[in-house]
């Protein structure tokens, strides 16, 4: 193996421990910050995803809270919930894990959500924010690819940075941030026709598509940054990447593992988007 690892516990750490200190001074000052997650149905990774969430809040000296409801509960009980939760003057974020059950509208819901305490940044207004250039929250997972980069002192000016997956909470929001620091962004996705002509130009390359190890090192071009975002669960348990660990590390000078890559600095963007809506109401 060739490449360095971009090690997202290790950052994780460091940014957890201002997190902490910021929580502490907020809550010396009165404002506890307050995170609620809302979990509908029992989408057994979510669970998982979801306890994290909260147990790093308390971890950090936050206020946290699971609320789980029936897979049956209704869109209206939803919405009725989250209304609840824009009242509450002691929580600053509100996360409605998703998916979410069929019958209702992700969209809705996450337009209930007052853009304010919006953490997730999933919003119409604050997809719109970022998209303009002055975003109020940045989507956890592209903001910790960022901030992975940042720390590896990765340029990012000029250089091409390629995306294989579009979704709203990574692919999108991950080109916008890229290209506020004036990468040039190509984002590929399931219709693209040469997938690997396009990953093989790439300085940075960002896997989020959900499949395990479909990047392989054949599609990375020498000495290129990979970021994989992928979370996958293989039949024997094991948890894989988007990214070929094996073959791309040979060629890549950078590349994040799976586990202990982006999948904490995802959480301890929550926790520092939490922050900051708990700062603003100061
Ligand atoms: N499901 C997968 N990733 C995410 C995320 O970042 N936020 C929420 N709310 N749901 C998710």
């Amino acid at each position: 193996m060739s490449a360095q690892i971009l090690d997202g516990n290790a950052l994780s750490k460091t940014i957890r421990a201002e997190v902490a200190q910021r929580a502490q001074a907020l809550t010396a000052r009165g404002v506890k910050p307050g995170l609620v997650v809302i979990l509908v149905g029992e989408n057994p990774a979510s669970q998982v995803y979801v306890r994290n969430k909260v147990k790093a809040c308390l971890d950090c000296g936050m206020h946290s809270v699971l609320e789980q409801y029936e897979a049956t509960l209704s869109e209206a009980a939803l919405l009725g919930h989250i209304a609840r939760l824009n009242a509450d003057p002691a929580i600053h974020g509100i996360l409605v894990q998703l998916p979410l059950p069929k019958h209702i509208d992700e969209h809705k819901v996450i337009e209930a959500i007052a853009p304010e305490k919006d953490v997730d940044g999933f919003h119409v207004s604050n997809a719109g924010l970022l998209m303009t250039g002055n975003p109020l929250f940045r989507p956890c997972t592209p903001y910790g690819v960022m901030k992975m980069l940042a720390a590896a002192q990765v340029p990012i000016k000029g250089n091409h940075a390629v995306i294989v997956g579009r979704s709203n909470i990574v692919g999108k929001p991950m080109a916008m941030l890229l290209l506020q620091e004036s990468a040039t962004v190509t984002i590929c996705h399931s219709a693209t026709r040469d997938l690997k002509a396009m990953t093989l130009q790439a300085d940075i390359l960002v896997a989020a598509v959900g499949r395990p190890r479909m990047i392989t090192g054949d599609m990375v071009k020498p000495g290129a940054v990979v970021v994989d975002v992928g979370i996958n669960r293989l039949p024997d348990g094991k948890l894989c990447g988007d990214v070929d660990f094996a073959s791309a590390s040979e060629v890549a000078s950078w590349i994040t593992p799976v586990p202990g890559g982006v999948g904490p600095m995802t959480i301890t963007m929550l926790l520092v988007n939490t922050i900051e809506a708990a700062e603003r109401t100061l």
